[in-house]
Order: structure tokens, then C-alpha cells, then sequence
């Protein structure tokens, strides 16, 4: 402990928080129009309340032609017709908030949409004041982009506009330019943005690709990537480079500080949650520890997604969950995921046992969970044929199999036609998917058995439990390499968290006397004599151990 690091204060409630993350698209359709809205998540927030859950986490429901659902924002401060109004948001930041829920919302600022009336200005002349708000450069001599780029979704991340014979840079869709955080006017602006949703009454800001604003100020061209580099998700020609100059300049840095002043200037701990992407593992970690500030002083979340898409060994998540805390600066606090709107569902990786012993682990493991809509009841995402894909990010391969539409599908609340999402008559945006017979809330809400009981029985023991979310976290090596086993503990209390990753049933001894509290088999316990515990195929099992906490 070094006491350049500020305490946090003992509230601190994102710490102990579990965040449930909506895309408000596929929660639930208010109008019946087959598009998920803001009053229909309205109607659906006592679900969320009774998972136990503390914050909800909203993706875009800001105006946008949604060339990329959302994430091209052509107003920051109103709500897109398809989600409703500004007065619907209101409406669920009080309806929020009388349950307990605290609303986050998600903050775009490496880009905007190219219809902002900021881009509109900033294309229509070389000369116009909002030119520098985002980056336009000559020609490369040849005529072509002015440096080697590649944007995300495929392609230079260079666009030519024909009006001032200029080139403009998209990380993401040639419909998404991005803004150039140097010019103080365009902070200023942002800043001006957060404020006005703060003023409304939002606990937070989910920021988009929080790392990507600040770029090379040459803008020199990437080298090549090493061989071996590794990415969360491959991405063809994205991948062949190594993300040098095109993102996290180091003055990012300051953005993020200054950003934090503007949130501790309101009261009650307004956060910023930060997706962070890091493509180069040699520098990951060091790099994703950044962004909690020198001083704690930036980020109060960054959000670490290196338990998504591990392989199913104990000794991988051993290894990456020593990792997370190994990485982080004393006192610093990231989050973690096993899914969301970018990545492919829990459910459609694993198989249902195995998905019930990863949800154990993501509410026991030393981060704040963050919870995407759907994983509660197992959704395993809808198959979309070619004729109904919509993600742009999927249309850059022939077969649209890097898509992101399976895992957007619509929440399944009944088994009916449209699994109670849109009217029946009514096709929803994306289909629904196969599995909505048995993973639907309402066939699970009263089966004691389900994955949606087991969520909350999880949620509610690491609510009453502050060693099972903020406890210091420690990892047991004497167990059998198939089983992973940490403890949770704190002045008072002694967790085991113990996960079985062979499909064969494996004893194991405890060092005194225990309480088996929670295990993922279906059937009952009763697995637990003496010092012995058994842990059945692909079961996790959370254990209250009575010896005192000792000096360890
Ligand atoms: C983030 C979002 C993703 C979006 C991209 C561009 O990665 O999570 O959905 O496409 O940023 O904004
Ligand atoms: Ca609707």
C-alpha cells in the first residue's frame, strides 16, 4: 500500500455492484413496432430488480441512423425515436431508482455518426470552424489514404470526400468519424455531453473503445504485426498490423483525468466503466492497468474481458484470474465479462452445465460482474439466416460469420410466438432464438432448478457477503489440476470457490470444518462428509469455511 493512491471510500458501490447490461433494441418492445424501447424496459424492470442486480447498464439510446446500432450518434442529447423520447429516459431513471437500480449509459467519443451536425459542418469546407473536430488529410502523393490504417470493420480507415478532396479517418464504418480529441473545442463539447445526462440523474458512463481517442500526432503508419500477435477477435486484415500510432497515444491519459474531474464533480459516484482494447498481449496488461490513473485518478472500471472465450481448464482461468489481480495497482478495481453485444453468448460456447459453473465464477471472481441481458436464462442467441443479418461488422466476410446479430437477438420472456418480446403478429428486428422453448424468464421463474434461480441465488450471496465481492482473493494450488480453487475472504469471513473442469467427478479435502452454501448441480447437495467434498462433473461449488481468516 503506497498512499499516493487516494483511499476509496468505504461506499464505494461499484465495487460491490453486479451491472446487468440491456441492449435496449432486444430488451422488450413497448410500442410493438418489433423494436426494443425504452418504455417496454420500463415494464421489464421488476425482472431486473428481482436478479438482485444494483446497476443496469444501458448500450446507445441516443439519436442515430444506426448504421451500427447506436454507436453512430448523430445527437448526443436526445433519445432515437425507435427507443422513445427524452421524457421515457426520465421516466426510467425514476423508475430505476425507486427499485434500488443505479442506470449507466453508454458514452461514444471516439466517434460519431457522419450525419452529426458536427461532421455535416466539418465536411462542407476546409475552412469551416468545425474542420479540425475531426481528421482530414491531403492524399497520400499516389492519391491513396493518407497512411496504412485499416478500420475495424474491413478496409483503409480512410474515406475520400469528393466535396473538399480530402480524406477522413473512420476507425469503424466510413459512417463513423472519428473526433479529434486534441482540438480543446471538441472536449469541451463532450464534456458539455456527460454533463447533461449527470444533470438528468445517470450514475455512469459505459465508454465506447475508451482507449481509441487519442492517436499518433503524425499519424505514422502501423508496423507490421509480430508474428504470433494475438486478438480477442480475429479480424482479417485488422489483424495483420499492430496498433501503434492508430490508438492509446499515451496523452489518453489525460483525457480520462480530465473526464473523472467532470464525473467527482456530482455527488454519489458517478463512474466511468472503460472498454478498454489492447491488441498486442506482450503490452495488454500493463497497458489496461493505465487507465485506473497513476493517482486511481481516470477510470473507476476498466473493463477487463480476458475471461471471454478461455478455454475450458482450470488452469486457464487459474492463470488469467491470479492475472487480473496480479495486474491491477493497489486499490484499483476493474470489472469482468463473459458476454455482451460484441461476443458470442455464454450458452452458444458451452453447454449448459458448464455455462452454470461460469456463472458461479463470474459472481465470485475478484471484479465487478457485469451480466449481459439473456445469460441469466441461458440464451444461446439466435441463428440468423444471411437474408436477415444486420451487423455491418459480419458483412465483411462472405458468409457474414463474424456477425453480431446472434448474440443481439431478442430477451425471451415466454415461450409464445415472439417469446413475449413484440406482439405476436409483429416480426421482431432479429429472430428469436431456437432455444426459446426452455430458456424463456417465465418457465424459469418458478423452476428452483433453472439457471435464472441459480443467477440469483448467486447475486444475493455475493450481495450479503462483502468477502465474496470485495475480498481479497486467493488462489488455492492444492487441489487436483482439474479442479480451480480460490478463496474470498475478509476480517470476518472465509470463502471457497471451487470448480470441477472434468467431466468426471473429483474429491476434494477441506482444512476444517465447512458449510457447502452453493453448488451448480441440478440435484441436490449432500455431496459434503467429513473434511470431503465432492464435486460432480462440471460443478462449482461455494463453501463457507469456518477456520479463522489467520494472517495469510
Ligand atoms: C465498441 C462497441 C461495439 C461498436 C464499436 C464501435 O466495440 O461495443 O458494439 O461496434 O465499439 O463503436
Ligand atoms: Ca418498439
Amino acid at each position: 500500500m503506497t498512499d499516493r493512491h487516494r483511499p476509496e471510500p468505504p461506499s464505494a458501490w461499484w465495487r460491490d455492484a453486479v451491472i446487468y447490461q440491456i441492449y435496449p433494441r432486444s430488451f422488450a418492445d413497448g410500442n410493438g413496432d418489433g423494436i426494443g424501447d425504452l418504455a417496454g424496459l420500463v415494464d421489464r424492470l421488476d425482472h431486473v430488480a428481482d436478479l438482485g442486480v444494483d446497476a443496469i447498464w444501458v448500450n446507445p439510446i441516443y439519436r442515430s441512423p444506426m448504421a451500427d446500432f447506436g454507436y453512430d450518434v448523430s445527437d448526443h442529447v436526445d433519445v432515437d425515436p425507435d427507443y422513445g423520447t427524452l421524457a421515457d429516459l426520465d421516466t426510467l431513471l425514476d423508475a430505476a431508482h425507486r427499485r434500488g437500480l443505479r442506470v449507466i449509459l453508454d458514452f461514444v467519443p471516439n466517434h460519431t455518426s457522419d450525419r452529426h451536425p458536427w461532421f455535416v459542418a466539418s465536411r462542407s469546407s476546409r475552412t469551416d470552424a468545425k474542420r479540425d473536430w475531426y481528421y482530414w488529410r491531403d492524399p497520400a502523393p499516389d492519391g491513396g489514404p493518407p497512411n496504412n490504417w485499416v478500420s475495424a470493420f474491413g478496409g483503409s480507415a480512410w474515406t475520400l470526400d469528393p466535396t473538399t478532396g480530402q480524406y477522413y479517418l473512420h476507425t469503424f464504418l466510413p459512417e463513423q468519424p472519428d473526433l479529434n480529441w486534441r482540438n480543446p473545442d471538441v472536449e469541451r463539447a463532450m464534456h458539455g455531453v456527460l454533463r447533461f445526462w449527470l444533470d438528468r440523474g445517470v450514475d455512469g458512463f459505459r465508454i465506447d473503445v475508451a482507449n481509441f481517442v487519442m492517436k499518433d500526432p503524425e499519424l505514422r503508419d502501423n508496423p507490421p504485426a509480430p508474428t504470433g500477435a494475438s486478438d480477442y477477435r480475429p479480424l482479417g486484415a485488422y489483424d495483420t498490423q499492430r496498433h501503434l500510432h492508430d490508438k492509446n497515444h499515451p496523452d489518453v491519459h489525460e483525457v480520462y483525468r480530465r473526464l473523472r474531474r467532470v464525473l467527482d464533480e456530482y455527488p454519489g459516484e458517478r463512474i466511468a466503466l472503460g472498454e478498454i482494447h489492447v491488441y498486442d498481449w506482450a503490452d495488454w496488461r500493463v497497458e489496461f492497468a493505465r487507465f485506473h490513473g497513476a493517482e486511481l485518478d481516470e477510470l473507476h472500471l476498466p473493463m477487463d474481458q480476458s475471461l471471454v472465450g478461455l478455454p475450458w481448464s482450470a488452469e486457464a482461468y487459474a492463470r488469467m484470474l491470479a492475472e487480473i489481480v496480479a495486474g491491477r495497482p493497489d486499490h484499483a478495481w476493474s470489472s469482468l465479462i463473459l458476454g455482451s453485444h460484441d461476443e458470442t453468448r455464454v450458452a452458444a460456447r458451452l453447454d449448459p452445465v458448464r455455462a452454470r459453473a461460469t456463472m458461479a465464477i463470474l459472481l465470485t471472481a475478484p471484479g465487478t460482474p457485469v451480466l449481459y441481458y439473456g445469460d441469466e436464462i441461458g440464451m444461446a442467441g439466435a441463428k440468423v439466416p444471411p437474408h436477415r443479418a444486420l451487423d455491418r461488422w459480419g458483412a465483411q466476410t462472405p458468409d457474414g460469420s463474424l456477425g453480431r446479430d446472434p448474440q443481439r437477438s431478442p430477451m425471451q420472456w415466454t415461450a409464445a410466438e415472439n417469446a413475449g418480446f413484440s406482439p405476436p403478429d409483429v416480426e421482431p428486428w432479429l429472430p428469436i432464438g431456437d432455444d426459446v422453448d426452455t430458456a424463456n424468464v417465465e418457465s424459469q421463474r418458478t423452476d428452483p432448478g433453472s439457471l435464472l434461480a441459480l443467477t440469483r441465488r448467486l447475486i444475493r450471496l455475493r450481495s450479503s457477503h462483502p468477502a465474496l465481492s470485495r475480498g481479497e482473493f486467493l488462489l488455492r494450488r492444492d487441489v487436483p489440476v482439474d479442479v480451480l480453487a480460490y478463496e474470498r475472504r475478509d476480517d470476518t469471513e472465509r470463502w471457497l470457490v471451487a470448480v470441477n473442469f472434468a467431466s468426471t467427478a473429483i474429491d476434494i479435502e477441506l482444512d476444517g470444518a465447512a458449510d457447502v452454501v452453493l453448488t451448480t448441480g441440478v440435484e441436490a447437495t449432500g455431496r459434503h462428509r467429513d473434511r470431503t467434498l465432492g464435486l460432480r462433473p462440471h460443478e462449482a461449488a461455494i463453501v463457507r469455511l469456518s477456520t479463522p481468516t489467520g494472517s495469510a
